[in-house]
């Protein structure tokens, strides 16, 4: 079976799954798509989170939409076509996902999809494409929240092929636990006592330079409450900042960090400002609470039994006081299956397909 990375988010939902598969005797390659390049983006998730050294690197990069995914799908026919796997292995919602569903299926080679099932219900973010195509197009849903079967259902898909595992994002969270020095992150980057913390990256949120503006200054409101930490996406970063967002007291602008660096941060925050998927989820294990720079979330579990909260431009300000004045929400409302065992769970159910 091949394992097909290519974003951030990708690396940190594979390394339990891997690592489960790896315990079942499984034989696995991986495929690192290059859709992420960047050391800080990509290697040092490799080095924190053991993964293992990609088999291969295509190097496909940065590029539109059809530029990009059309190079992630050429590069990856040849592999499959060279390696024959008897099972393709996705993760989440990111062009490299779509792409290896697609060719793996004109292939028919079958598809497991990780992270299946979650929906937005708003057709204009890519991710939201890519999530429909893959799980039309997989035999194995993996689901990480109970409302997923029914989008499944709702969408013709057998149930059959649903299987409601749990979370492998929780699962590299909790296994890292002790990882996470909050106060060693404050000392290497200068950081104060008490913060918020934003990431921001969504084209409807930084693409457009007015829109990005408009953000900065509702940043800047946030940053007049509490000091705020950002570390800034290489999506977005010239645009907030020609929009002046480091130009502000209390605000203080990082590079991208590392998985562990960076949830040492989120967990030593006051609250989070973002418009991150993985990051509704990892707050509401964390029990920070969570402002959602969006119209709409995926993750509607984080709002129902964790700290997440959907805000516009305009309420982020009155939201950020609110949570700050708020005593700190309590964070065991746990969503179901995000024990920490999700990676276990599907290598069960991979390997009870595959016959093995
Ligand atoms: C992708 C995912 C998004 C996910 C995000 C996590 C898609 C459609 N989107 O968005 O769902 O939340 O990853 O990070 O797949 N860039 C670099 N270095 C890198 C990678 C990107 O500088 O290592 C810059 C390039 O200017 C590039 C831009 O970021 O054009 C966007 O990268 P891309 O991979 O297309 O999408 P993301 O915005 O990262």
């Amino acid at each position: 079976m091949v394992h097909v990375l290519g974003a951030r988010p990708n690396f940190v939902k594979a390394a339990p799954v891997i690592a489960a598969l790896r315990a079942a005797g499984a034989e696995q390659a991986v495929i690192h798509t290059g859709q992420h390049y960047d050391a800080r983006m990509s290697e040092v998730f490799f080095d924190e989170l053991g993964l293992p050294e990609p088999d291969v690197n295509l190097g496909v990069g940065s590029g539109g939409h059809a530029e990009q995914t059309a190079a992630l799908m050429i590069g990856l026919e040849g592999e499959f076509t060279s390696r024959s796997p008897a099972l393709v292995i996705v993760y989440g919602d990111v062009n490299s996902t779509i792409a290896a569903a697609l060719v793996a299926a004109k292939l028919h080679i079958p598809v497991a999809h990780v992270e299946a099932g979650l929906r937005s219900f708003d057709m204009t973010m890519p991710e939201e494409v890519n999530r429909r195509v893959t799980d039309q197009l997989s035999a194995l849903c993996l689901v990480t929240s109970p409302e997923g079967v029914g989008h499944l259902a709702a969408e013709g898909v057998p149930v059959s092929r649903a299987h409601l595992v749990g979370n492998p994002m929780i699962d590299t969270l909790l296994g890292n636990l002790d990882a996470f020095d909050t106060d060693a992150v404050r000392a290497a980057h200068g950081l104060p006592e008490r913060y918020v913390l934003a990431t921001m990256h969504r084209p409807a949120n930084v693409d457009a330079p007015e829109t990005a503006s408009a953000l900065v200054r509702h940043l800047h409101g946030v940053a007049d409450l509490a000091d705020l930490v950002i570390p800034v996406h290489p999506r977005g970063r010239a645009n907030l900042l020609a929009a002046g967002l480091d130009d502000h007291d209390g605000v203080h602008i990082l590079d991208p960090l590392g998985y562990i660096d960076f949830i040492a941060a989120v967990r030593g925050a006051a609250a989070v400002v973002t418009d991150s998927g993985g990051l509704q989820e990892e707050t509401t294990i964390l029990g920070v609470p969570c402002l959602t720079v969006r119209p709409n979330t995926e993750r509607p579990i984080t709002i129902t039994h964790g700290t997440n909260r959907l805000v516009t431009f305009e309420e982020l300000v009155p939201a950020a006081r609110k949570a700050l004045e708020s005593a700190a929400p309590a964070g065991d409302r746990r969503p179901p299956l995000w024990d920490g065992n999700a990676g276990p769970r599907i290598a069960e159910v991979i390997m009870e397909f595959l016959g093995e």
